[in-house]
């Protein structure tokens, strides 16, 4: 919920912007954090969720890791002050030159996506006289049931090694000196609230690491990935998520033998909830069958409706509760797609109302595009 204070404000500055809520956010890791800390879990903030400057550093005092999926990312977390020994470098697709970066800053480990990735970090490490700590990410097979867009984890995506292509791993790993094989990596898919799905990948972790150490290989890191969901419907009932039950599923069903470290690479849980879009409503358009209302802000700011039919609270700040209207919210973009939602219930609206997109603090602002030659999106902050 926004205050009178909060509205008055937003009213003097051009629209659209990102909202935060710095304190929402501290809250969200403090709580994060106790929650893994009991258990002696490490968080690695997947930076690919949001990276933006203040919300990276926030991350970083409080304790967090970094997960990145690019030399950029891998840089602006060392910029941010992550520790190079807490920084791992994600993604199906490293080139050389991002991996050559990440070699030089000596960061802890590379989670490898194939057997010719491993190969190939190997020859680059060697060219450097270095050895590049190693988690495999393994597909483990575990339906995420979540968007197919965002599900990660079943055998036909692109993501990770088949299980059937471990014995290839193993022969590549003695086979290379420059390696050091440091534990496994699973990631099923993202906005998961289904708390089963956590405990299938525990059980599947569980035969996977006895594999592999009947084959020789002991796991230092049980990475685990992210993917927690958040309630889209109810940012304000509902703005923290329940780290407790989510770790508690891993405490319960996870093996973790003596020495091992577990890992987790949460993004969304972390930041959904502390950014709103706020845009202005630009045009009412009365059709026959419809009306639209017609914003400021659009696919070029938070693409996750259009891209994934995903669902974000919208709200008019500037006008009383009465849902009393019925709207298609739509950007000004130049493509049909460019629709918030359809049949939104809202109060009647106007030009210049202020309109919240709310629980867009995760893959929001990250993924604003030029589109259009559109300006770049603004942050604003709490006051
Ligand atoms: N680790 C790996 C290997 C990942 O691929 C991801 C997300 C994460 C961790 C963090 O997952 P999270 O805790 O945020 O669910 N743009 C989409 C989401 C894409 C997620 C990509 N991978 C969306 O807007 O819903």
């Amino acid at each position: 919920m926004f205050t009178q204070t909060q509205v008055d404000r937003f009213q003097q500055l051009e629209t659209p912007f990102y909202f935060y809520d710095l304190n929402l956010l501290q809250q969200t890791l403090n709580e994060c954090y106790e929650a893994a800390v009991q258990y002696n879990y490490h968080v690695h903030y997947a930076l690919k969720a949001n990276f933006n400057t203040k919300v990276l550093e926030a991350m970083q005092k409080v304790g967090f890791g970094a997960d990145c999926v690019s030399g950029n990312e891998v840089k602006a977390a060392i910029a941010h002050g992550f520790a190079n020994s807490k920084v791992v470098f994600a993604g199906v697709g490293k080139s050389d030159k991002e991996i050559n970066a990440a070699l030089d800053a000596d960061i802890f480990c590379f989670n490898c996506e194939s057997v010719q990735e491993l190969q190939v970090i190997n020859e680059l490490a060697v060219a450097k006289g270095k050895t590049a700590r190693v988690a495999i990410r393994i597909n483990p097979n575990v339906d995420a049931h979540t968007h197919h867009y965002i599900t990660t984890g079943l055998e036909e995506n692109k993501f990770g090694i088949n299980t059937w292509q471990l014995e290839d791993v193993l022969e590549t790993l003695k086979g290379s000196n420059n390696l050091e094989f440091i534990g496994v990596h699973f990631h099923v898919g993202s906005q998961i609230l289904n708390m089963d799905v956590f405990k299938n990948l525990c059980l599947r972790v569980n035969e996977l690491q006895d594999w592999f150490e009947e084959h020789g290989f002991a796991i230092k890191v049980l990475n685990v990935g992210g993917g927690l969901g958040v309630d889209y419907y109810h940012p304000d009932t509902n703005a923290v998520c329940d780290f407790k039950t989510y770790f508690k599923i891993f405490r319960d069903f996870l093996k973790v033998k003596q020495g091992q470290e577990v890992h987790f690479e949460l993004g969304r849980a972390l930041v959904a909830q502390c950014a709103t879009l706020v845009s202005r409503v630009l045009y009412v358009k009365n059709g026959q069958k419809k009306n639209f209302l017609i914003l400021d802000a659009g696919m070029t700011e938070l693409i996750r409706p259009m891209l994934y039919q995903a669902y974000h609270h919208i709200q008019n700040l500037s006008k009383g509760e009465q849902l009393t209207a019925t709207y298609d919210v739509v950007g000004p973009i130049c493509e049909s797609t460019d629709c918030f939602r359809t049949d939104v219930q809202l109060p009647e609206s106007q030009r210049g109302d202020l309109i919240a997109i709310r629980t867009a603090g995760a893959y929001g602002e990250v993924m604003a595009s030029g589109y259009n030659l559109r300006d770049r999106v603004q942050s604003v902050y709490a006051e």
